[in-house]
């Protein structure tokens, strides 16, 4: 039963997820810049492809009402929530109390530093990625330029990892005039001790990201909507934006001469399971000699996820960096049909031998 809320947060929201009730902040908040986001589709997605192993420490960074560091309490003897909002922190302990979950300790500051010098098995992170000319909200707005905040997040993110141990954190980036959306993640990965997977669910073209943060606005008053398209346009458009892409950064640590990267376009992405991916094509418990040909060792959710999609291999090569150094990771690409482009980007079309993709090798 949901205690009432302590009257210094005022009324809430209330929602049901997996079984935890979690309270969050009403609408009528959303302008406020402490606002506290309830579970939306992006926190249930995180939820839905978190690696649920027995963890002994697990790390949510920017915290929110919770929900991600209530749900990683189940299979972790402790998790550590950080948010630099100290209105998310208490609407957080207010959810912790009301499921009776103990085991979630919360910390104010930004990102890492309330955390520096620790390690965990599990970080998990929906940050605040929404690329905007704007920094109004918390929540969303990472305040930083372009996607400048999650390249920086998955750079720093592997000095907090145990060995074997996984970060996931949920993107979007900036697609640039090389069409290219694998290079600006593999970049900022690379030579960082971990193997990575990077799952691309959606690619926007810039007027479309835009209209997405704006459809209430639409309604309420359509001369600011306007202003507001026009505006965020206008800034990527003056900053080479393409497009942008939506996705999840799956690591986890690895010491080894080489680590891989696996990009994989996962239009329609529902279960897919990253747990699966790296322990299918482990040899010895965490380690991995070989890059997962995203074939072997990933599990072919059932075809209405993805849409009917048929996903085939591209190949694997050594990969460029933006600044053209080779890479020390290993690419094995996969793509899905469709799309032949997408926001003006084209994409390389297939040698359609479906039975091979999941074949393993
Ligand atoms: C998109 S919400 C995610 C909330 C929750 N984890 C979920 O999945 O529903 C992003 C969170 O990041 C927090 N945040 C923003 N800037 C931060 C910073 N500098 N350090 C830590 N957290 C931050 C916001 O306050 C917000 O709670």
């Amino acid at each position: 039963m949901h205690p009432a809320s302590p009257p210094e947060l005022g009324p809430l929201r209330r929602e049901t997820v997996d079984g935890l009730e979690i309270a969050s902040d009403r609408a009528e908040r959303e302008h406020e810049t402490d606002f506290v986001l309830g579970a939306g589709p992006a926190s249930r997605l995180l939820a839905r492809l978190t690696i649920r192993r027995h963890a002994s420490a697990v790390l949510d960074l920017g915290t929110g009402s919770g929900v991600q560091a209530l749900l990683a309490s189940r299979h972790a003897d402790r998790v550590v929530a950080v948010d630099v909002n100290s209105r998310a922190l208490a609407v957080g302990e207010l959810n912790a109390r009301s499921n009776g979950i103990v085991n979630v300790e919360w910390r104010e500051g930004s990102w890492l530093e309330p955390v520096r010098g620790e390690r965990f098995d599990l970080v998990i992170s929906n940050p605040p990625y929404v690329i905007s000319p704007d920094s109004n909200h918390s929540y969303r707005d990472s305040g930083e330029h372009m996607d400048a905040l999650v390249l920086r997040l998955l750079g720093e993110v592997p000095r907090m990892l145990e060995e074997g141990g996984f970060a996931q954190v949920l993107c979007n980036w900036v697609v640039g005039a090389d069409r290219d959306w694998r290079s600006t993640i593999e970049t900022a990965v690379s030579e960082r001790g971990c193997d990575a997977i990077l799952i691309r669910y959606s690619l926007e073209e810039p007027a479309a990201y835009a209209e997405r943060w704006h459809e209430r606005l639409a309604n309420v008053d359509p001369h600011a909507h306007k202003e507001a398209i026009d505006r965020w346009v206008a800034h990527y458009a003056d900053n080479g934006v393409e497009a942008l892409a939506f996705g999840i950064v799956v690591l986890r640590r690895r010491q080894a001469e080489r680590n891989w990267f696996a990009p994989s376009s996962l239009p329609g992405l529902r279960t897919t399971r990253p747990a699966t991916t790296f322990s299918g094509c482990s040899k010895a418990g965490t380690g991995c000699e070989m890059p997962p040909t995203v074939t072997s060792p990933w599990r072919p959710p059932p075809a209405a996820e993805f849409f009917g999609a048929s996903i085939w291999r591209t190949g694997s090569s050594a990969s460029r960096s933006r600044r053209g150094r080779m890479s020390a990771s290993r690419r094995v690409s996969t793509s899905v049909w469709p799309p032949r482009s997408l926001g003006g980007i084209r994409f390389p079309q297939p040698t359609p031998n479906a039975s091979s993709a999941w074949a393993c090798s």
